[in-house]
């Protein structure tokens, strides 16, 4: 009980209700979507690429992921219904994450509403960049408690709050940021709802991700559709930034080579896409 003859003598206090404490990190975590994750129970068994498939492309993308030297450091992989994106960046997070070079990843689906939208992104991707390191989750946590609201933010003010200043933090204290996992894998930019948002998503990962003193190497991959295509395309604002690896759209599983009508490559499959399933004859 508290003792009120304190106040008896008192003029104009304000007594200011007690608020209640937020612990960061786990108000990020109710903000993620854990089965965006390469390795989650809902995606388990996910397709991979077989041994010997995609050599080169594999080679590709272990160069930029691997090679300091070059300065570009987003690689936009489009491809076609089918042509083995998913399954490549499947088994790049494998490798990477054998190599502890993994830093997030994140699978959009189409048919999950826990994951098809960029609301999750950030916060997920945050929430992987810190959970194998103290120091980074300490500066993610403490920005969430300063502002328990930054996940309706834009997503600039978000990658900005949650991810780049608590490097910058992080390399302000002397670590060399490049011996953290710093591969950034998002897969299905398309299947994410509301093109307007993936535009939104790519504009903030320009502005705010690449840029030299941060050491993430980012690799999107998408289907051909309009807010990537316009932005890799000639004159766009990823075109002189990104790596841009085209995949063939005729390739299969057996090694064989099918057809994939242009109809189905084009339709919209937006938001009754079922998985598409390239068949060989
Ligand atoms: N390198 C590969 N090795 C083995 N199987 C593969 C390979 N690439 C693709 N596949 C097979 O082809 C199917 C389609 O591949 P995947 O899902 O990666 O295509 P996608 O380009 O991501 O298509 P979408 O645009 O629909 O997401 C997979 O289910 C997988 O079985
Ligand atoms: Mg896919």
């Amino acid at each position: 009980m508290v003792d009120l003859r304190i106040f008896i003598d008192a003029n104009n206090v304000t007594v200011h209700p007690q608020t209640e404490s937020v612990d960061g990190w786990q108000l990020l975590l109710k903000h993620t979507a854990p089965n965006a994750l390469h390795n989650s129970r809902a995606r388990y068994d996910a397709p991979k690429c077989d041994e010997d498939t995609r050599v080169e492309v594999s080679g590709e993308i272990v160069t930029f992921i691997e090679n300091w030297d070059d300065p570009q450091c987003l690689l936009c992989m489009t491809g076609a219904a089918g042509s083995g994106k998913s399954a490549l960046q499947q088994t790049t997070a494998e490798r990477c994450g054998e190599k502890n070079t993994l830093g997030a990843s994140f699978f959009f689906s189409a048919t999950d509403p826990s994951r098809n939208t960029v609301d999750p992104v950030v916060p997920t991707i945050a929430y992987q960049l810190g959970s194998d390191n103290t120091g980074v989750r300490r500066f993610i946590k403490a920005a969430v408690e300063k502002d328990s609201l930054i996940f309706s933010k834009s997503l600039q003010h978000q990658i900005t709050t949650l991810i780049v200043k608590p490097f910058e933090h992080l390399g302000g204290e002397g670590l060399d940021l490049s011996t953290l996992p710093y591969a950034i894998l998002i897969d299905g930019l398309d299947e994410c709802r509301g093109e307007d948002s993936q535009a939104e998503l790519l504009t903030a990962i320009k502005e705010c991700l690449l840029v030299d003193h941060l050491p993430f190497r980012i690799l999107i991959a998408s289907r051909p559709e309009w807010a990537i295509r316009t932005a890799l395309a000639p004159g766009g604002y990823l075109h002189e930034l990104a790596y841009h690896i085209q995949l063939s759209d005729k390739y299969d599983a057996s090694g064989g080579y099918v057809s994939i009508s242009p109809e189905e490559v084009s339709r919209p499959h937006f938001p009754d896409r079922q998985s598409p399933v390239v068949h060989p004859a």
